[in-house]
């Protein structure tokens, strides 16, 4: 399968940013174990983050036209906030599943609503970076 996984904002900062929360891998780790994952199963996937909401979006569109088959985003903060966010993942038949490193649900209330979510597949939350590896076998149907 033609996967995709994208990462917004300050998610490169992984292992470097609050590890009591996000743990203390840090980002290229994150990327290895999704690469060594896909390759192992016999899947293609591309992993991209950005800090611009733009540059998401514009991921998202070339999604379409790549004809990727499953995407996974952790939208960071935009999550909580990104109509814009929101509206892309919408434009898209491509299963999508929202992954959450913390879960969100014990953290402040600004992080209790997701405005991506509703558009999305299903949700993850709070299990880590496994979450990732999690909503891979969704979208992969392993
Ligand atoms: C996050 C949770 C968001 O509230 C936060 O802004 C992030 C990371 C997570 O993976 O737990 O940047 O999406």
């Amino acid at each position: 399968m033609k996967l995709l996984v994208l990462n917004g904002p300050n998610l490169n900062f992984l292992g470097i940013r609050e590890r009591g929360i996000y743990g203390t891998e840090n980002y290229e780790t994150l990327v290895t174990r999704l690469q060594e994952k896909a390759e192992r199963e016999g899947h293609t996937l591309t992993v991209f983050q950005s800090n611009c909401e733009g540059e998401l979006i514009d991921k998202i569109q070339e999604a379409y036209y790549d004809k990727v088959e499953g995407i996974i985003i952790n939208p960071g903060a935009f999550t909580h906030y990104s109509y814009a966010l929101h509206d892309a993942l919408a434009s898209v038949e491509i299963p999508k599943v929202e992954v959450h490193i913390s879960n969100v649900h014990k953290r402040e209330s600004f992080r209790h609503v997701s405005v991506t979510a509703p558009a999305c597949t299903g949700q993850m939350v709070g299990l880590g970076l496994r979450g990732y590896e999690l909503a891979m076998d969704f979208l992969t149907g392993k």
